[in-house]
């Protein structure tokens, strides 16, 4: 599948069979995924594999105990479907602080702000690294979704799975084998996002 193909196609997969996924499949992917780009190439990734039942259980019970507790309501399925995948990846940003960001801590505690919690170069890279798992995993046949919505149960989560500060969870992608959702997400005309500078 070619790039632009993989880019059209991939869509967010929310169902899997219950077949099982071989780690190497798995390495392969975020072998591949870690030539993204990243904040003075910081690379500045992990990312846990999570097979172990159990595991998951606890954070699923987790992710609705603290969504009954701060909503008030039941936890909906998009948040708590990871548990039927047979693999999941728990997404870390490590700590990354550019040679701007090192100036600026000790000269300009504003901009130093903005640049690390607003622009969050961190960050950007780490989502370039997930957007890139869940193209090459749609490319080799699998189903993948990135989640945020149970880190509401953020803080338990990380306890969970011993990511202790100033690692940062940031999200977690359910990936196996699909059962093909048949409707593709609408996009916005181009039109309402961009704007030429001439
Ligand atoms: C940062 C981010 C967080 C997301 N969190 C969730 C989530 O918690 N649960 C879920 O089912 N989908 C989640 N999604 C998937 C989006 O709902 C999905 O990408 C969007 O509706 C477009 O659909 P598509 O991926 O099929 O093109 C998330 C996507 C992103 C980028």
């Amino acid at each position: 599948m070619d790039i632009i193909e993989a880019i059209k196609t991939r869509k967010s997969i929310r169902k899997f069979t219950n077949e099982d996924v071989s780690i190497d499949k798995i390495l392969d992917i975020i072998n591949i995924s870690a030539n993204s780009p990243s904040g003075g190439n910081s690379q500045n990734w992990f990312c846990l594999i999570i097979k172990n039942r159990d595991i998951l259980k606890k954070i699923r019970s987790e992710t609705e105990l603290v969504y009954k507790k701060v909503i008030g309501k039941e936890t909906p399925a998009v948040y708590t479907f990871f548990t039927d995948a047979p693999i999941v990846l728990a997404i870390v940003e490590k700590p990354y602080v550019g040679s701007i960001d090192a100036i600026l801590e000790k000269t300009d505690k504003e901009r130093n702000y903005i640049r690390k919690f607003i622009v969050n170069p961190g960050l950007q890279g780490v989502s370039s690294f997930i957007t890139h798992i869940l193209l090459v995993a749609h490319s080799e046949g699998l189903g993948a979704c990135w989640m945020t919505g149970p880190l509401v149960a953020k803080q338990e989560i990380e306890k969970i799975l011993e990511i202790d500060k100033p690692d940062n969870l940031v999200a977690l992608i359910p990936m196996g084998n699909k059962i093909e959702r048949q409707s593709k997400t609408a996009r916005k005309d181009i039109s309402e996002i961009i704007k030429i500078i001439k």
